[in-house]
């Protein structure tokens, strides 16, 4: 192992020191994690070390375009105000010189933190000439009380060898990793393949010290072809089952009953599927329909959200973090002048129940909240604005009772004369709309997404989270999630309300303030 850092990272640290301070608190988000400078896209090595969280995130600190993959770093004590910590990975040996692509941590029997990530080498070797770079796993590894994460002198530790039959080695990456009963290791990678026939495999390693790397079972194939790469899986037990997450990359759209309305658009997504694990013989049962096909479900149901990643806390909850943006859409979301692009949604705490995932902030959250405002009130026909509910960092909990006449309650967040995000209720369609096509959006985003939500009798939940550029929507305490950005003007702080009939609602708008520990 070297113990100096390269000059590859010694740069990556003089820049983003520098620059960091050029960016305006403004332009932050208020309580979503972004990245120094630069640009962000994926969470990686999300995980508790040495009394902190930890967030390493796909990286490019010199632009705000995707670029040569770093991992930025930081840590937090409540998983929502972080700290900057210089960046951890930069590209600098052959094994990993087009990039340090995504990958994840956990803590050694000795407390070591270990990393193992994606390393994109030389696209010469490419059968397909569309050079696409070799990828290994590779292990970076900080010892306990010391500060460098030191990438391991054995690396690459998995490669094109230890792949299973037409195995990809081009698009083989975003290694999952975890410990077993026994304390020994393993890793699940997601791995095209090398004919457009077979769908992407996902295929488990296993190592007795994180290190020397085994195995390539593969745990799960993509026999229905939904997408053409699963990318950044995550495998981990919930409750007494097991999920299987992952973001399969260029979907067919799917429809669903209601009119209009979208289980999966077209693009990259996030699923999940249940199942169960034999421990004994490592093998993964997903659930299934009476035909034999898996069962697979969306994870974030609105526009923005990709490439999570989930831990476990040290009080045994699974959380996860997204990426929120949808990666199709980054290109045209750049503001002028800005030095920063991305963000990550807040971490989320999983349940599953009755076989679906819920999702809820973690509680953490709630010690940001400041200044409730509490109302209650009969929509009919005219918008309602409300003393003290505006603002665009906020905690809003909506629950809506539409009355018989009722056919659509309208909640307009981020709004002024022009703008406004809407939030639509349609109680007897049973569906739940999110607009974001006002005049500071791209005119060639995708701007609207329905979804159908269960029927409540006229009823629906909602907690919206609302952060500058953002909002998450809960669905029904967390059955459902949208998440969305939009870039409207932050000078926009209205959110007002209207139903076309009548609803009672009843609102709760805490403020959520800036704690960030940086
Ligand atoms: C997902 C992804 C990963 C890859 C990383 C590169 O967004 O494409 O598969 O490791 O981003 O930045």
């Amino acid at each position: 192992m070297k113990d100096e850092i390269s000059r590859e990272l010694a740069r990556a640290r003089v820049y983003e020191a520098e620059h960091e301070a050029l960016v305006p608190a403004a332009d932050r988000p208020v309580f979503h994690f972004s990245p120094r400078v630069g640009w962000l896209n994926d969470p990686n090595g999300l995980s508790y070390c040495d009394g902190l969280y930890h967030l390493f995130y796909q990286y490019h600190p010199y632009s705000t375009q995707w670029g040569p993959m770093h991992w930025g770093h930081a840590v937090s004590r409540d998983l929502i105000s972080w700290r900057y910590l210089p960046a951890a990975l930069a590209p600098d040996h052959a094994y990993d010189q087009s990039g340090c692509f995504s990958g994840s941590a956990c803590v050694t029997d000795d407390g070591s933190h270990l990393l193992i990530y994606t390393g994109c080498g030389d696209s010469s070797g490419d059968p397909t000439g569309k050079g696409r770079w070799l990828q290994t796993q590779n292990v970076a590894i900080r010892k306990s009380g010391e500060e460098e994460y030191i990438k391991y002198e054995g690396n690459p530790v998995i490669t094109a060898d230890d792949l299973p039959e037409r195995g990809d080695p081009y698009e083989f990456r975003d290694p999952y990793l975890w410990r077993a009963e026994d304390g020994s290791y393993r890793c699940l990678v997601a791995n095209g393949r090398t004919s457009d026939e077979l769908g992407t495999q996902l295929t488990v390693y296993a190592s007795p010290d994180g290190l020397c790397w085994g195995g390539g079972k593969v745990l799960f194939e993509d026999k229905r072809k939904i997408g053409v790469m699963w990318e950044c899986p995550n495998f981990f037990p919930l409750g007494d089952r097991y999920i299987l997450l992952a973001s399969p990359m260029d979907m067919q759209a799917e429809e669903e009953e209601a009119v209009g309305s979208i289980r999966f658009p077209k693009g990259n997504n996030v699923c999940y599927i249940p199942g169960d694990y034999d421990a004994g013989t490592e093998e993964f049962t997903p659930d299934a329909d009476e035909s034999g096909k898996y069962l697979y479900a969306p994870v974030d149901r609105g526009l923005d959200f990709y490439a999570p990643q989930v831990m476990k806390t040290p009080d045994g909850r699974r959380v996860m973090v997204g990426w929120m943006q949808d990666p199709k859409t980054a290109a045209h979301c750049k503001k002028t002048g800005q030095r920063i692009f991305g963000q990550m949604t807040v971490p989320r705490e999983l349940s599953l129940r009755n076989g679906t995932l819920y999702q809820w902030p973690v509680r953490e959250l709630e010690a940001y909240r400041q200044e409730p405002v509490r109302y209650r009130c009969t929509l009919r026909d005219e918008w309602e604005r409300i003393p003290g509910i505006s603002g665009r960092s906020a905690d809003l909990l909506i629950r809506i009772r539409a009355q018989k006449n009722c056919k659509e309650v309208v909640v307009r967040l981020a709004a002024d004369s022009e703008n406004g995000t809407e939030i639509r209720f349609h109680p007897h369609l049973c569906t739940l709309m999110i607009d974001r096509s006002d005049p500071g959006q791209e005119a060639d985003m995708t701007a609207t997404r329905k979804i159908r939500v269960r029927d409540c009798g006229r009823e629906i939940d909602l907690r919206i989270l609302i952060d500058k550029w953002s909002a998450e929507v809960f669905i029904n305490g967390g059955e459902q999630v949208m998440s969305a950005t939009f870039y409207t003007d932050p000078a926009a702080q209205d959110i007002a309300f209207r139903s076309e009939g009548s609803a009672l609602i009843d609102i709760t708008k805490y403020m959520i303030t800036d704690r960030q520990g940086r």
